[in-house]
């Protein structure tokens, strides 16, 4: 195993992505950052420097699990304070699996300001994959909006609110096409000839095997992703010309056009246009194929081992739209959550336990009184709380996230949940209310596969479980920005989703003494 260094600086530039000029975040001048390459085993060094001036800073390491390292995580206000501008902090950590993850900010909303990249963890030396392959590429999909990330949290912070609405252009690995032409755009703003916005060709040699590590880092959409012509196995068309890769919004009835790509087949020209029209995009509501290529998706046996047959204890989470003194907010069981003012894991170092609430949120929700399927007019007011769930060390425990109408008429939004510092299975999806009593019979104990983000679709349910064996505090949210988004002071100030899990019992495992005091923090 080998120690890989990395030495980055954070910084505001402004960059034109989509050929629309604004101040976006940068990694040693790039958007995406660096890539991280490792093998299993190895240990991550990054020094990172923030330059933002005047402006925090926090990354996570998204999909690593922090085995014994959970101050390693980078998610500020759990796990760390955030690095303070002028500050210099050392992430430092093992990638103990392999796999394709990616990196972002987890502070305020940077993220969709430009701050990610991806991570690709290989095998050690001497061992191979369960499948060949001759070529390895990663693809970072995320949409894109003009205005700054700091007009879009003051509008989701105030009364009345003010939506983020759809993103303006679909980047594909950091590249993506507005039309400068469109009304409105101020002369000199926007340059369709820019290099910046040169769409991004990815270039294959015909008859090899591409293995394609596509993430999203999607702020708002879901999308679909397609090669055009292409079955997404082998590079097998005509390879006299080239071809289009898309990727489009499916979850909501969206104005962001399409991101293209360019599928460069060696030695066609990279920039020549597939003679082609681009792939339409599936009907935006059309949840059916989404919620059956979920179920589709089957662990392939004797890589993934089987989920323990029973859990210890099941946690329903119910997700709904509410209002707090007056604030459109997101929550769970009708709680909503803040941030507290320290870092869990900072409190408890310095057994500071007045820093967050004591008694944990709730287990369930009024299943039998609760219609998921239109506007919530009983409970349309939320609690707030800081307070954490408590997982005792080395239990297995279900989720079952349960969507549920939005204060608007007939909508239920597809919500991207995502759990820190574990892998979960993903043992049921289904459609409507979740039965206690007769949907756990259907669960995929078999094959079902392993993730760490999973999509609870509209109107529907997810069923997770892991094993609550990585002593830490974690969060656990939906990784849509603007539904995640943390306003000043730490506070969620509007659409907060999220919970955080925690074990006391696991954090008696952990020395305490061994939780490392990270960057300087106000406690
Ligand atoms: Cu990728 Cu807490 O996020």
């Amino acid at each position: 195993a080998r120690v890989r260094l990395y030495k980055w600086e954070v910084k505001y530039e402004f960059k034109s992505p989509d050929c629309y000029k604004k101040l976006v975040i940068t990694i040693n001048g790039r958007t995406p950052g660096p890539s991280i390459i490792a093998q299993q085993g190895d240990t991550i060094v990054v020094e990172l420097k923030n330059s933002l001036l005047t402006e925090n800073v926090a990354i996570h390491w998204h999909g690593i699990r922090q085995i014994e390292t959970p101050w390693m995580d980078g998610t500020e206000g759990v796990t760390q304070c955030p690095i303070l501008p002028g500050e210099t902090f050392v992430y430092r950590f093992v990638v103990d699996r392999p796999g394709t993850y990616l990196y972002h900010a987890h502070y305020g909303m940077q993220r969709e300001a430009g701050l990610y990249g991806s991570i690709r963890v290989g095998l050690p030396d001497g061992q191979t994959e369960p499948f060949l392959y001759d070529y390895d590429r990663s693809i970072i999909l995320n949409d894109w909006y003009h205005k700054s990330t700091y007009e879009q949290a003051a509008g989701l912070s105030s009364i009345p609110f003010v939506w983020v609405d759809e993103p303006q252009s679909i980047l594909i690995q950091g590249r993506g096409r507005f039309n400068c032409n469109a009304p409105g755009i101020e002369a000199g703003l926007c340059n369709a000839t820019s290099p910046e916005c040169v769409p991004y060709a990815l270039t294959v040699v015909p008859g090899k095997t591409y293995r394609l590590r596509i993430g999203s880092l999607t702020a708002l959409s879901a999308l679909s992703f397609e090669i055009e012509g292409h079955n997404m196995t082998v590079a097998d068309q005509d390879p006299s010309r080239n071809y289009w890769a898309s990727a489009k919004v499916v979850s909501r009835n969206s104005t962001t056009p399409n991101g293209l790509a360019i599928f460069n087949y060696y030695p066609n020209h990279p920039r020549r246009n597939p003679p082609t029209p681009p792939p339409v995009r599936p009907r935006w509501d059309d949840v059916g194929p989404r919620l059956s290529q979920s179920l589709a998706i089957k662990a392939h046996r004797g890589y993934i081992h089987p989920p323990p047959q029973t859990s210890d204890r099941v946690i329903v989470m119910l997700n709904t739209q509410n209002r707090v003194n007056g604030h459109v907010r997101w929550s769970v069981n009708n709680v909503s959550f803040n941030l507290p003012h320290t870092p869990y894991l900072i409190a408890y170092k310095h057994n500071l336990l007045h820093a967050f609430e004591q008694t944990p949120p709730p287990d369930g929700y009024d299943y039998a009184n609760y219609d998921i399927s239109s506007v919530n007019t009983k409970n349309v007011n939320a609690t707030t709380s800081n307070a954490a769930y408590r997982l005792a060390f080395n239990t297995t425990v279900d989720i079952i996230l349960q969507n549920a109408n939005t204060m608007n008429p007939n909508n239920s939004e597809t919500h991207p949940w995502h759990l820190h510092g574990h892998d979960f299975w993903v043992v049921g999806y289904g459609t409507g209310k979740f039965d206690m009593f007769n949907d756990p019979k259907k669960y995929n104990l078999v094959d079902p596969i392993m993730k760490n983000t999973v999509a609870v679709h509209p109107y529907g349910w997810t069923a997770l479980r892991f094993r609550a064996d990585n002593p830490g505090v974690w969060a656990f949210h939906c990784h849509i920005e603007s539904h995640f988004f943390m306003g000043p002071l730490g506070n969620f100030s509007d659409c907060a989703f999220s919970q955080c899990l925690l074990g006391v019992e696991i954090l008696n495992k952990l020395a305490i003494n061994k939780i490392e005091d990270i960057t300087r923090c106000q406690v």
